[in-house]
């Protein structure tokens, strides 16, 4: 069958080549009304949308043959997912495409706030040479918070790997953490965090969410900065621990206000004063929504909607990520007459860095993230293998053990124990076809470090 997509913003040309290469039909509308769209989308099995406008009920209700809805940009607020979900509606959204955009978008903001570079090169430009006043600091040493550990804030720790800041991340989900941020409770990263970057959607429980009570939780003064949604904050309780002095500095590349006109919010004398405070403080940066606005993110947001859509069409589950199972060899254990002796051996001749638990090799993966792997002697009588009678057992390194677990129940193979979790990550056993126990571990390498 056909199948016929109406685009309805414009977008890197890639989109709609590659999907026309690929034997889609492609119609563009950029013009017409929402209604004049519904009045012809019971003909399109899928629509191409940025943020022209909501997908909401009424709309839904007359997109009869719809089988996706494909949002070029990060996230899906601007449709009524659930209501499209029961209708069997493919949601397709790609926050691969601008995450690292986000990303860098975000430092940049932290660098230019603790150098003072804005300020600085404003006041040169008006022919002053300050020094002092713009003396800087440094995030080395720093606690780096971030709210929502999802593609945003994922993408951003991973940017914080060269600097020796600690970085923390809350979320509601559990176990969201990973090497490049450990996942701790509110109160803790209330405690500790000297930088708040705000990576979370704008729900019913993020609206407002940084208010005067959740500024005042933090037993540090710090920095903010929000590239989410501008309504995760009130702006006046921002205004008021800027002028406290509770908060050092803000960059907000997302505001509460974003939805009034600009031209009104410039020129009205109904300018909120909140916003006026922004616009003349020296310790506040300003973006026009923009984080993930990049030359490279509009490509990749472009050729993630057509891998997703191309994928759902060619029955893969996914063709920009492909599935990992075993990542790398997370360790090789071997029973042995006396551990210890043949450790010294292996100390003294190979010069293997050695501890009672044998060695542990360091090495980067692909992404460049510091990976571990273990190599330990087990006295002859453990027990550590069973029901495998081998002298030796493999462990491999997995992704989301939970997830793998599942479908190697699924899949019929034999699931040895239940999955136990460590500060060290997350363990599986199961026994491949000769009854071989293999270990699988989901690694939070850093706690060997
Ligand atoms: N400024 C820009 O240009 C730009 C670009 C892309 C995305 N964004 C925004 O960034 C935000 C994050 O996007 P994403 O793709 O990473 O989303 P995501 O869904 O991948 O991750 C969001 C994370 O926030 C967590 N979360 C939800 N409610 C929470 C709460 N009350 N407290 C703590 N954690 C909570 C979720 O569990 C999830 O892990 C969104 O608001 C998105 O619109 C902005």
């Amino acid at each position: 069958m056909d199948i016929k997509i109406l685009h309805i913003d414009s977008n890197h040309p890639l989109l709609w080549n590659q999907l026309q290469n690929a034997g889609f039909i492609n119609h563009s509308d950029f013009t017409s009304s929402k209604e004049e769209i519904e009045s012809k989308i019971q003909d399109y099995q899928g629509i191409v949308i940025r943020s022209r406008f909501k997908i909401d009920k009424a709309f839904l209700d007359k997109a009869t043959n719809l089988q996706f809805i494909a949002r070029v940009g990060a996230g899906l607020e601007s449709i009524d997912c659930e209501y499209a979900e029961s209708k069997n509606i493919t949601l397709i959204a790609a926050p691969e495409g601008n995450r690292n955009a986000v990303a860098e978008h975000t430092l940049g903001m932290i660098l230019s706030l603790f150098n003072k570079l804005n300020e600085a090169d404003r006041e040169i430009r008006s022919g002053h040479w300050n020094r002092e006043s713009n003396r800087g600091h440094e995030l080395d040493g720093k606690t780096v918070g971030i709210i929502g550990y999802g593609n945003m804030g994922k993408s951003f720790a991973k940017k914080l790997r060269g600097f020796d800041a600690e970085v923390l991340c809350y979320d509601i989900q559990a176990n969201v953490g990973d090497s490049n941020a450990k996942q701790v409770s509110l109160q803790e990263f209330q405690e500790k965090v000297d930088v708040v970057s705000l990576h979370i959607p704008w729900t019913s429980e993020t609206d407002k969410m940084v208010d005067a009570d959740f500024i005042n939780g933090f037993a540090k003064s710090f920095w903010i900065v929000n590239t989410s949604r501008g309504k995760n904050i009130v702006t006046a309780d921002l205004v008021a621990a800027m002028e406290s002095g509770k908060i050092f500095g803000a960059g907000l590349d997302v505001l509460e206000y974003e939805k009034l006109s600009f031209e009104t919010l410039f020129h009205d004398k109904n300018t909120p004063e909140a916003f006026q405070y922004l616009l003349k403080a020296k310790n506040v940066i300003l973006s026009p929504h923009i984080a993930g606005w990049t030359f490279e993110s509009h490509e990749r947001l472009a050729q993630v909607i057509v891998d997703k859509i191309k994928a759902k069409y060619s029955g893969q589950a996914k063709v920009a990520e492909p599935e990992k199972r075993a990542t790398g060899i997370g360790g090789l254990f071997f029973k042995s007459k006396n551990p210890k002796e043949l450790v010294a051996w292996y100390g003294k001749h190979l010069g293997l860095k050695t501890d009672d638990y044998g060695s542990t090799f360091w090495w980067k993966d692909n992404d460049g993230n510091d990976c571990s792997t273990q190599w330990s002697p087990f006295a002859d009588d453990t027990v550590y293998f069973a029901p495998s009678e081998k002298q030796f057992m493999q462990n491999f390194r997995v992704n989301d053990l939970e997830g793998l677990l599942k479908k190697l129940s699924d899949e019929g193979v034999t699931i040895v124990g239940d999955m136990e979790t460590y500060e060290y990550g997350k363990f599986g056993w199961v026994l491949d076809s000769e009854g071989n126990k293999i270990e699988l571990w989901e690694p939070i390498d850093k706690a060997f470090q």
